[in-house]
């Protein structure tokens, strides 16, 4: 699968989860500022590779069409959140996301922490929809693998232990040194808990999986986290600020516990090849040729621009 094809399908992704927020994010009787401030973090044109995951992880079982759907629209919701709130100037401070100006510039502080809380919720009220026509165990299992990526032992954890390295809460505010260990730690559950939901998402639709195939889809979604979050922070060195659409060249400053921190540039690329390599072998063995579309964004990782 060529990466034009790639693009393609992200594109088509995109454009489903955009029809969805739409609805989803209508005004009605419901406070203007507040859906404007959402609708600003949802549709300012992210890539939607999670939501891609979700459906293309469905796929693979032959699931198509409004699960898979729904349930890459919650992801990206509390994927959207998650931006919003790391932006906040009590966190990274930061101005410009996606080309844009972040929430709490284009409105204020507390209206975008409140629109990052209402995506978040917005994310369970998705997944508990009649629409959605799943048994109840699956919807459940969905929201308590949801939300076990998202929070204490996800996201929300790798933030915290983020914000933590660089030494802000310490006495002396000493930046920590974190070890190999503790970065990949702190990376797996910042940036892999919410891929590699997207990817084991795809196993929960589907009306039968192996233990083989559901090995190999969560060593795939550990290893592209890995990858994503790597490609992120070597992006903040060598990328192009206009083409990633955010400030870069912040990390080092802010003294974050990044695997170019740990291992340098090269030995950071180094990782990020070994991590997409392992990332597609183990998808190869269990699915042969079905793995296309997914071992694609491997390659669509290592070379992203933005
Ligand atoms: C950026 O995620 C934040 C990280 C977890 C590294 P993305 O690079 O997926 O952001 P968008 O959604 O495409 O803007
Ligand atoms: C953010 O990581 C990961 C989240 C959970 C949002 P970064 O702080 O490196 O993401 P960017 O570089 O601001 O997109
Ligand atoms: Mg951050
Ligand atoms: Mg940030
Ligand atoms: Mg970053």
């Amino acid at each position: 699968m060529d990466t034009a094809f790639l693009s393609a399908r992200l594109q088509g992704v995109a454009a489903e989860v955009d029809a969805f927020m739409g609805v989803a994010l209508t005004t009605g009787r419901r406070p203007e500022r507040l859906v404007a401030a959402m609708r600003h973090a949802v549709f300012a044109g992210g890539k939607r590779m999670r939501p891609y995951l979700v459906m293309e992880s469905a796929r693979l079982f032959g699931v198509e069409g409004h699960a898979p759907l729904c349930v890459a629209t919650a992801l990206e919701a509390v994927h959207c959140y998650s931006l919003v709130h790391d932006d906040l100037p009590s966190m990274d401070d930061d101005d410009m996301r996606r080309g844009q100006p972040t929430v709490h510039r284009a409105y204020d502080e507390a209206t975008a922490i409140l629109a990052g809380d209402a995506l978040l919720t917005l994310a369970f009220s998705i997944l508990t929809q009649s629409s959605l026509k799943l048994t109840a165990a699956r919807k459940l299992r969905l929201v308590a693998m949801l939300a076990e990526a998202a929070g204490l032992d996800g996201m929300v954890g790798g933030q915290m232990l983020d914000l933590a390295a660089e030494g802000r809460f310490a006495a002396n505010a000493r930046r920590q040194k974190l070890g190999n260990r503790a970065i990949r730690r702190l990376q797996a559950l910042k940036t892999g808990a919410l891929i590699e939901f997207a990817v084991l998402a795809g196993a929960v639709l589907a009306p039968r999986t192996t233990p083989v195939e559901r090995r190999a889809l969560a060593v795939y979604g550990r290893n592209l986290g890995l990858a994503f979050q790597i490609r992120d922070d070597l992006l903040d060195i060598e990328g192009e600020a206009a083409r990633v659409g955010k400030a870069l060249a912040k990390d080092e400053a802010a003294g974050k516990a990044t695997f170019v921190a740990l291992l340098g540039i090269d030995g950071a690329r180094r990782e990020l090849d070994r991590a997409s390599d392992a990332g597609r072998m183990a998808l190869q063995g269990a699915f042969g040729n079905q793995a296309g579309p997914l071992c694609a964004l491997l390659d669509f990782n290592r070379a992203r621009d933005h």
